[in-house]
């Protein structure tokens, strides 16, 4: 009776330390004009609910609050924004009290020039300097052959294998940028680089507590190798004089080039175009792999495609520009993979100024997650939204209509947008021409934070032609 009676008491006493500490966390962030909306725990506020049910807490919240609401996730206070109008007009808008609000892990490790890290003219600068290594013309006379090459090397000898397609399509959406970056030097520098990357990768997703053995302490020693090899590239070709025709070079000729960067701000866009296409890339390669196996008609239809291109050409010849141009199906199967697995989420704002937002009042420094990802299953403008039909999208206003956001929209839209297809395009390509595959089976796919198969995606491949 006596340990009943205490455990009466303890549990009522948790209960009430709950309430009381709900209570004191909602008061702490009271405020007149803010969206509705809960803040969780005191410092961890929501975040495991919000990574624990993922959507699903969004679409809860949603239901409760409406489209906009207030929460605090990852170790901030937060307004997330599920209004496709809001989301459209916080992207288009800024600079007026509002900028890129990443976590201080990814700024410390990509780097203070990093783009996400500059606004204003700086930005503008970093952009324009970008925009004219990824130009079409660029592409279509630099990059196109260099992404063939490297995809008809990474291909080669998969036949009668067991491959890890998440594994393979990461190391190609890494060395494919790396081959862009610096053609010759690349397969010297790939091994090293491509170890440091991974950790650089892992710190800037970390908390940034920098102690020995941390990610965020591996991601900034790996943020240091990382800039020494691009220091000693750079210091190498200045010395040699020879001229490159790749990205690196493009950035280091003052005449070609009129976005003079210094070197530093060399080496942060570097990693920036690395970074920021890495896991993008991969992961929409992977996951069209994945539904062109779950979705046999869609890959006949693609093959078709591929095999007319083939056709036209003798065995060794690259693709170029107007077979990447006729490629309409990939593209549509692209921008259906990136809409239906959602590889992107939202983007992150964060307020520099107190600011009025759909009649609330977001107080400074507070995060906006621009999420994104509901806009993706709306049957208004994706009829059947959880069908995979890249059919939907040889219309192709659909790519041009107000609610596009599967590379963001506004100032900061993905300047990577077509090189990205690009690289996909031309390894489903030699993919699909070259191989068919199944899956081996039981491998889980997860959908949230990010998309990700936590122990690889294993498929057996053999040779299409046998
Ligand atoms: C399928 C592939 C890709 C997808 C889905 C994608 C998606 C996105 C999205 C949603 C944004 C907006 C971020 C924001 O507003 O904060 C963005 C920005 C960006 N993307 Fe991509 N991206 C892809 C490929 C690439 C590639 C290959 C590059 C390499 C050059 C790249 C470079 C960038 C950069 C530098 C930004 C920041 C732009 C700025 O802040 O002005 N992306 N991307």
């Amino acid at each position: 009776m006596a340990i009943f009676t205490v455990i009466i008491g303890v549990v009522l006493g948790l209960c009430l330390l709950s309430t009381f500490l709900l209570r004191w966390n909602e008061m702490k962030y009271k405020k007149k004009g803010l969206p509705p909306g809960t803040m969780g725990w005191p410092l961890f506020g929501e975040t495991t609910d919000f990574l624990k049910q993922g959507p699903s807490f969004m679409k809860n919240q949603r239901a409760r609050y409406g489209s906009v609401f207030k929460s605090h996730i990852l170790g901030c206070p937060t307004i997330v924004s599920m209004d496709p109008e809001l989301n459209r007009f916080i992207l288009m808008n800024e600079g007026k009290g509002i900028l890129p609000g990443y976590p201080q892990s990814m700024l410390d490790i990509l780097g203070k020039s990093n783009i996400a890290a500059v606004h204003g003219s700086a930005h503008k600068n970093m952009r324009g300097a970008l925009l004219s290594l990824v130009s079409p013309s660029v592409i279509r006379d630099q990059i196109l052959s260099k992404i063939d090459e490297f995809m008809r090397s990474h291909l080669l000898n998969w036949n009668n294998q067991i491959i890890d397609i998440q594994e393979k399509t990461k190391e190609m959406a890494l060395l494919s940028s790396l081959r862009q970056i610096s053609g010759t030097e690349s397969s010297l520098l790939s091994k090293e680089f491509m170890r440091e990357f991974f950790n650089l990768v892992v710190g800037t997703l970390s908390l940034p507590i920098n102690l020995p053995n941390t990610n965020y302490h591996r991601g900034l020693q790996a943020r240091k190798n990382i800039v020494r090899m691009l220091e000693e590239l750079i210091d190498e070709r200045r010395r040699s004089q020879e001229t490159h025709k790749d990205m690196l070079g493009l950035l280091m000729s003052g005449v070609e080039n009129r976005y003079k960067l210094s070197d530093e701000e060399m080496i942060d866009q570097i990693i920036t175009i690395l970074y920021s296409g890495y896991e993008t890339v991969s992961t929409t390669s992977m996951m069209a792999v994945k539904y062109l196996h779950d979705h046999p008609r869609v890959l006949e239809e693609l093959r078709k495609e591929h095999l007319g291109i083939r056709e036209r050409k003798m065995a060794e010849d690259p693709l170029d520009w107007n077979d990447y141009k006729s490629m309409k199906f990939t593209r549509a199967v692209i921008f259906e993979t990136s809409r239906l697995a959602t590889i992107v989420n939202g983007v992150l704002r964060k307020t520099t100024k107190e600011m009025e937002l759909n009649g609330f009042v977001i107080p400074e420094g507070w995060r906006i997650y621009v999420y994104t990802r509901e806009i993706n299953y709306d049957p208004c403008l994706y009829p059947d939204p959880y069908t995979f039909n890249p059919w939907r999208w040889l219309d192709r206003s659909l790519e041009t209509q107000n609610y596009f956001f599967l590379f963001g929209g506004g100032t900061r839209q993905c300047p990577g947008k077509e090189l990205g297809i690009a690289e996909i395009s031309t390894f489903l390509h030699y993919f699909v021409t070259k191989y068919r595959w199944e899956e081996v089976g039981g491998d889980k796919l997860m959908k949230f934070p990010r998309v990700e198969a936590p122990n690889g995606l294993h498929i057996r491949v053999s040779d299409m032609h046998k």
